[in-house]
């Protein structure tokens, strides 16, 4: 999964486009491919003959509509059959304080609109040093989804992204990534029950490449990536989604 974040032109967004469809018969047919542009560009890029992606939207509202400017609802999403939203990505808890009691409404504002959250959990450089990592993430996996039925968890996809990595170029090992996803699994499992915690996929997220992609999806845990910088260009993002063929 691509997040783009605020980056590209809406010139520079239709050659990615342009650029990814054209290489379509590059794109293994095992591996779900999406993409979070920025909220504009989610309509454009809808509207393009049998995509190799899917879209999703980097954020939403917890409110299906009303007064609230600047936002985004999963009404809308719905409406537009936009099926994803990024929930709780980093940048949205550190730059607009979200917190994980919010991220817990905008969970359940996508469900109402049949909207399959990606909610993004993670731990500081700091909660790391003091061996606080897992602590952090089972509070954020407790506040924003244990109120969840089991058949809901179920379609929540997890992404785990420790904030240190992202965008730093540090990657983290793949021991403490496994470490971390097999957490995250056995986390869910003891709350939901094993028969929903093994189909939640787990993505890893933070400083991914083409050069560290394989590597971490070989993890048992990893059920793929949430890619930032790397999807910005169209040779790298296929160079990593060919990476998470099983074939
Ligand atoms: P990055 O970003 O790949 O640029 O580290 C990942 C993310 O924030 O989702």
């Amino acid at each position: 999964m691509g997040n783009w974040k605020m980056n590209k032109t809406f010139e520079e967004a239709m050659e990615f486009v342009v650029g990814i469809q054209d290489r379509s018969a590059e794109i293994p047919t095992d591996v779900e491919v999406m993409i979070a542009p920025p909220a504009l560009y989610i309509a454009p890029m809808e509207m393009i003959k049998e995509p190799v992606y899917q879209l999703a939207a980097q954020n939403c509202s917890q409110h299906s509509y009303g007064a609230f400017t600047g936002e985004i609802s999963p009404a809308m999403l719905e409406s537009m059959s936009i099926r994803y939203a990024l929930v709780g990505h980093s940048e949205r808890r550190t730059y607009f304080h979200e917190t994980d009691e919010l991220l817990a409404k905008k969970i359940d504002g996508c469900f109402l609109h049949q909207v399959v959250p990606v909610f993004c959990c993670g731990e500081r450089l700091e909660e790391r040093k003091e061996k606080r990592h897992f602590i952090t993430v089972l509070h954020q996996l407790e506040h924003a989804l244990y109120h969840l039925k089991p058949e809901q968890m179920q379609k929540v996809i997890v992404a785990y992204e420790p904030v240190w990595a992202i965008g730093t170029g540090i990657v983290a090992s793949t021991e403490q990534v496994q470490e971390m996803h097999a957490f995250v699994r056995t986390s869910l499992a003891d709350h939901f029950g094993e028969a929903t915690s093994s189909v939640v996929r787990i993505l890893y997220g933070g400083s991914v490449s083409p050069s560290n992609s394989a590597e971490l999806f070989a993890c048992e845990d990893v059920d793929g990536g949430l890619v930032g910088g790397a999807s910005l260009k169209v040779r790298d993002f296929i160079q990593i989604i060919q990476s998470a063929s099983k074939s």
